[in-house]
Parts: structure tokens; sequence; C-alpha cells
């Protein structure tokens, strides 16, 4: 049987991971972030990849990519969640399934951190729980594939 095959998509700041306000985002390293992901896939016996970019460009591109391509996308937009249309149109285009994950707990954050853009179009909005929030945006889309044969 064909393996599923997800791209995670991580936004603006998260490759200072480790290095940004640690008593919000943690300690851990956007190195460490990927060995997480990374290491689960493997275990769950799915292909991931893994990318990052601080720019809005570069995750409309990748998700357009997605397209035909893989069988669910996971997002961490960061400060674009609150900010991009693009992105929301761009997750219609391609029409996967999608997560929208944040490894802070967004809904107890500023006023401006409420919006979210794409939560109009993804199925699931993870929040809160720090790197395994991830996790759980994987093992849902899994369950969601393997429920619908996506492909
Ligand atoms: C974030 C939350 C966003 O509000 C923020 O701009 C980020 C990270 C999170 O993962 O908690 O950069 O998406």
């Amino acid at each position: 049987m064909k393996k599923l095959n997800f791209v995670v998509l991580n936004g603006p700041n998260l490759n200072m991971l480790g290095i940004r306000e640690p008593e919000i985002y943690g300690k851990q390293t956007y190195q460490d972030l990927c060995n997480l992901i990374c290491g689960y896939a493997e275990r769950k016996g799915v292909l991931i990849e893994v990318k990052q970019s601080n720019h809005e460009g570069d995750l409309v591109d990748w998700i357009q990519e997605a397209y035909q391509n893989v069988d669910g996308i996971v997002i961490n937009p960061a400060a674009y969640t609150h900010t991009s249309v693009a992105l929301l149109d761009a997750l219609k285009a391609v029409g996967l399934p999608a997560v929208e994950v944040h490894i802070s707990d967004v809904a107890q954050r500023e006023d401006y951190r409420q919006i979210s853009y794409v939560r109009e179009y993804c199925e699931k909005s993870i929040m809160g729980r720090g790197f395994d929030g991830y996790l759980e945006a994987i093992d849902y889309l899994i369950k969601r594939c393997e429920a619908t044969l996506c492909k």
C-alpha cells in the first residue's frame, strides 16, 4: 500500500525556536522540532517533509506545490495566521485536508492573535500543546486519510 504523504509548513520566526521568547515557546530549537516530527513519521510509517519560511509567498508556493503531491497539510502560519488571506485562499485552492497548529495557546494571548484566517478552512486547530500539537495533527490526518482513503 502506498504510504501517506504529508507536508508540515512553518511560518516566520519559527526558525528562532529555542531563542525567541522561551517562556512562551520553550527552549527546544527548530531542529529539535524537525527531529521530533521526522522520528514520529518514521514510527507511524508515513512520509513527511517539514519546511519553514519567513516569507508569505514561499508558504503560498508550498501549499500550491502540495496539490496532487501530498495527502494533507499541517500548517503553523505563525504571525501570518492573523494577517494572511493569501494562505487561506491557497488552502482553499488546493482543497487538501489541513490542520492548523500553534505551539502557544493563542486563545489566551493578545487580542490581535484572536483572528485566524486559515481556521476558516482547516478541519482542526490545535493550540497550546507545545511541539506535541504537531504530532496530534499528524495523527488526525492519518486517521482522516485512512478513513476516507484519500488516495
Ligand atoms: C504561533 C502563535 C502566533 O501568534 C505567533 O505569531 C507565532 C507562533 C504559535 O505557534 O504559538 O509566531 O503560531
